[in-house]
């Protein structure tokens, strides 16, 4: 789309002769020859940039930059003036003005400022957007079609009350789904209870799901509601529901279908409204097979199936998340601007992430820790991807990863040297006559590869 630019200026020249430069530049260009008009202007038109002169015939330029800054924070505005003092240009930087450009205008100097304008208002919003979702950790990123289909999906079956059972790999982003769909549901503002079904010990299972009453078993002081309880209303996510032993799936089973049970020492009965989101990283059907899950508990269940598509079968979404990972765990650290080399990048795009997404994360993390340049090279990566598991299927792929032989060369040495030289406590000398190279040799490869001893 292209870019809008409005210019206030209360001399006709200087609009026509801009605007047919702006124009060419291929700017979509607005013009104003009054102040009150231009502000309007803003307000309706939305611009990227504007070009404001100080002196105007009906309220000043200054008093126009206060107004508009306060409203449009992110909105880059440039002062013109023909009359320019340093008093006026403290002021004018100091209400946050983009820049500060005296007449007569030099062409080249007006063009060069817009486009650093343009710039400074992209990022700005993208932090404005990214901020909103760090705080809020709830979005489903991705592009591929896999994931837009996930998401469309999502939006037609949260607003019904279906249940819904979420299959998947560890760490594909299920529960993330869960939430969503409540989110999104009509039971928004009521709770959204999280069972962890393979965390619980089996003897309190019941007293974890149904409550208990007081002095109902040692131990049982007070009297505790179940998280069925808790849910009413609500939604209740079933976590690694494969991974609930077959006594607990008989109980469960009894009150999804009746929606009413007693707590653990009681006799009142309790009915609760829940809608039941299921997730595991089992293939249900086959752990039926084995005897491990109850048919009917599965049908009831899995009203509406979702399945989480593992990252190596949406490579697409890779580049995405890694840089929303790092932008995010960047801006909670120290607010620096790291970035991914293109390499870095495919390495990424080749690895076979059996961990998914939270994997993915994991390691921008530990990088965001351990690494304190701003670009993130391929020698970064494959520093802290997944160290402890050497399997020689992983680095293949990893080499994969890499477009030159120079540059899988290249990463292949750096990371043998590094190793040696850590195995003889950067000993220079011996690690050279231990890898059969001259001294000399080893400190210009050390010097070339940028490694740091
Ligand atoms: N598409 C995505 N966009 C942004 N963040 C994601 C996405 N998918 C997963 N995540 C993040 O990755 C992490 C793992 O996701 P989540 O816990 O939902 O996975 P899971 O499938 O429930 O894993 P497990 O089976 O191990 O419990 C979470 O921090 C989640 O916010
Ligand atoms: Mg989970």
């Amino acid at each position: 789309m292209k870019c809008k630019i409005l210019i206030i200026d209360d001399e006709q020249y200087i609009l026509d002769s801009l605007k047919d430069a702006l124009e060419d530049e291929g700017y979509t260009v607005l013009t104003s020859l009054s102040g009150y008009e231009g502000i309007k202007i803003i307000e309706t038109e939305n611009p990227d940039v504007v070009l404001l002169d100080i002196w105007l015939k009906d309220i000043d330029g200054v008093e126009i930059l206060k107004r508009v800054k306060s409203a449009y924070e992110n909105l880059p505005i440039i002062m013109i003036s023909g009359h320019g003092t340093i008093e006026t240009a403290v002021q004018c930087t100091k209400l946050k003005a983009f820049d500060f450009i005296e007449k007569p205008l030099n062409l080249e100097k007006v063009l060069i400022t817009i486009k650093n304008a343009i710039e400074f208002k992209k990022i700005k919003e993208e932090n404005v957007y990214l901020k909103k979702s760090f705080l809020k950790d709830e979005i489903i990123l991705g592009n591929s079609e896999p994931i837009k289909r996930l998401l469309e999906d999502i939006e037609k079956i949260a607003p019904t009350d279906s249940w819904v059972l979420i299959t998947g790999e560890n760490g594909t982003g299920k529960e993330l789904v869960a939430k969503l769909i409540h989110k999104k549901s009509k039971r928004k503002d009521k709770p959204f209870i999280d069972v962890n079904c393979a965390a619980i010990p089996e003897e309190l299972i019941e007293s974890e799901l149904f409550g208990h009453e007081k002095g109902s078993f040692t131990g049982a002081t007070e009297q505790k509601k179940g998280k069925f309880d808790l849910a009413n209303k609500g939604t209740l996510f079933l976590d690694e529901i494969g991974d609930m032993s077959l006594k607990t799936q008989a109980k469960i089973l009894r009150i999804l279908q009746e929606q009413k049970f007693e707590r653990v020492g009681g006799t009142e009965v309790i009915e609760v409204d829940v809608r039941v989101i299921a997730a595991t990283n089992k293939n249900l059907e086959e752990e039926i097979k084995k005897g491990n899950f109850r048919e009917d508990l599965y049908y009831r269940l899995n009203v509406v199936p979702i399945y989480v598509p593992p990252l190596r079968e949406r490579r697409e979404d890779i580049p995405v998340l890694a840089k929303y990972f790092l932008n995010k765990f960047s801006y909670e650290k120290d607010g620096k601007n790291r970035f991914l080399s293109k390499e870095a990048i495919n390495i990424l795009q080749n690895y076979h992430w059996p961990g998914n997404v939270r994997e993915l994360k994991n390691l921008m993390e530990r990088i965001v820790i351990l690494v304190e340049k701003e670009e993130i090279t391929e020698y970064d990566i494959l520093r802290y991807i997944r160290p402890q598991n050497g399997k020689i299927n992983d680095f293949e792929k990893i080499i994969g990863g890499f477009s030159s032989l120079s540059e899988a060369v290249k990463f292949f040495e750096k990371v043998f040297i590094e190793k040696k030289i850590k195995e003889f406590n950067g000993n220079i000398t011996k690690t050279a006559e231990a890898i059969g190279m001259t001294r000399r040799n080893l400190y210009r490869k050390i010097k070339n590869l940028g490694i740091e001893v």
